[in-house]
């Protein structure tokens, strides 16, 4: 074979034999290149008689259109067959089932939650809210608890260094909350997280209450036993249900109680209570003579642990989902 058509019979064998696209441009060097094979004949055409010169250059053209179109050809099917991979490998089956995640559902806690606040505000309570991280004075001074009050120890918690901000020990800061913002008549419910230092299986530093507040013209103790008792009586479902009210202090309420309730043949606490304190009202600029008002506060996981008979309140913070399952 002439050796110009077995030049371009060789090129076009070595490009049809390429997959890589970069290999292709480096091979198309060897000919088309400033040094390639095809190129050197050119530059030797200047040596040749114009004749000669002619008829040969006019041949190595036809070569050198000749291995382009072999070039350009392998550069569009590499670039198709890349397309086609890549079209493949993000197949999407559009008939496909979903694979589903799942309904999910509520936290016991947070569902004991909800029915709590729901239950109260069948009865005219709105729901209020305040700050986890909250100040001395919210926490305590404002509920009538000054510096040196024994019931500072009790509450036992956690304390940002350098400012006078802990974590609230409990949920009634919301209630001076509350009521520096709104005038009487009022009825609130607060659910929250509230921090102690505390961890076994009935505390954990972290749990959650519910705060109640009530004020107005002329709110009594009888009406706040019975606003607690039927709540706690439509809260288990039991008509007969036994609570007990059992002198107690507060330092913010007076009188104040514990709220007992009979379970099985014992009575278990679940929360305190009592007449809102002149002082309290009185940081609020609520004039006693003319106010008063109740104020309780449950436990929310207490209410969660005896609804669902979980015995270790431990178990509603650790996410095991064969745990939480179970009330889905
Ligand atoms: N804040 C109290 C505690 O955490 C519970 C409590 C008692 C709330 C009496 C009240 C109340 O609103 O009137 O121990």
């Amino acid at each position: 074979m002439d050796p110009l058509d077995s030049l371009q019979a060789e090129a076009v064998a070595e490009f049809a034999a390429i997959d890589d696209p970069d290999l292709l441009e480096q091979v198309k060097a060897r000919y088309l290149g400033k040094q390639g094979l095809i190129t050197e004949r050119m530059k030797a055409l200047g040596g040749m008689e114009p004749e000669a010169r002619k008829a040969e250059g006019a041949r190595i053209n036809r070569v050198k259109t000749g291995v382009e179109e072999a070039l350009n050809a392998r550069r569009e099917a590499l670039r198709e067959a890349a397309l086609a991979q890549q079209l493949a490998a993000e197949a999407l089956d559009v008939s496909l089932p979903g694979r589903g995640t799942g309904a999910g559902g509520w936290h016991p806690v947070s569902r004991v939650r909800e029915r709590v606040c729901e239950l109260f505000a069948g009865i005219g309570f709105e729901v209020a809210d305040g700050p986890e991280i909250e100040t001395d004075f919210f926490n305590f001074t404002a509920l009538n608890t000054p510096d040196d009050h024994p019931a500072r120890s009790m509450h036992d918690t956690f304390y940002i260094e350098g400012s006078d901000r802990l974590l609230r020990t409990h949920t009634s800061p919301i209630q001076v909350r509350y009521m520096q913002a709104h005038q009487p008549p009022l009825r609130i419910v607060a659910p929250g997280r509230v921090y102690r230092v505390d961890s076994d299986a009935t505390h954990s530093p972290m749990f959650h209450q519910i705060e109640g507040l009530w004020v107005d013209r002329d709110v009594s103790f009888a009406d706040l036993k019975g606003v607690v008792t039927q709540f706690l009586q439509r809260f288990f479902e039991r008509e007969d249900l036994q609570v007990r009210f059992r002198p107690s202090f507060f330092p913010f309420t007076e009188p104040s109680a514990e709220i007992d309730m009979a379970w099985g043949d014992r009575w278990l606490e679940i929360g305190g209570c009592g007449m809102v304190h002149p002082n309290v009202l009185r940081h609020v600029n609520i004039d006693p003579e003319e106010f008063r008002g109740f104020a309780f506060g449950f436990g929310i996981d207490r209410l969660a642990m005896l609804r669902y008979g979980v015995r270790d309140l431990r178990l509603f913070y650790e996410n095991d989902l064969r745990f939480l399952r179970q009330f889905v």
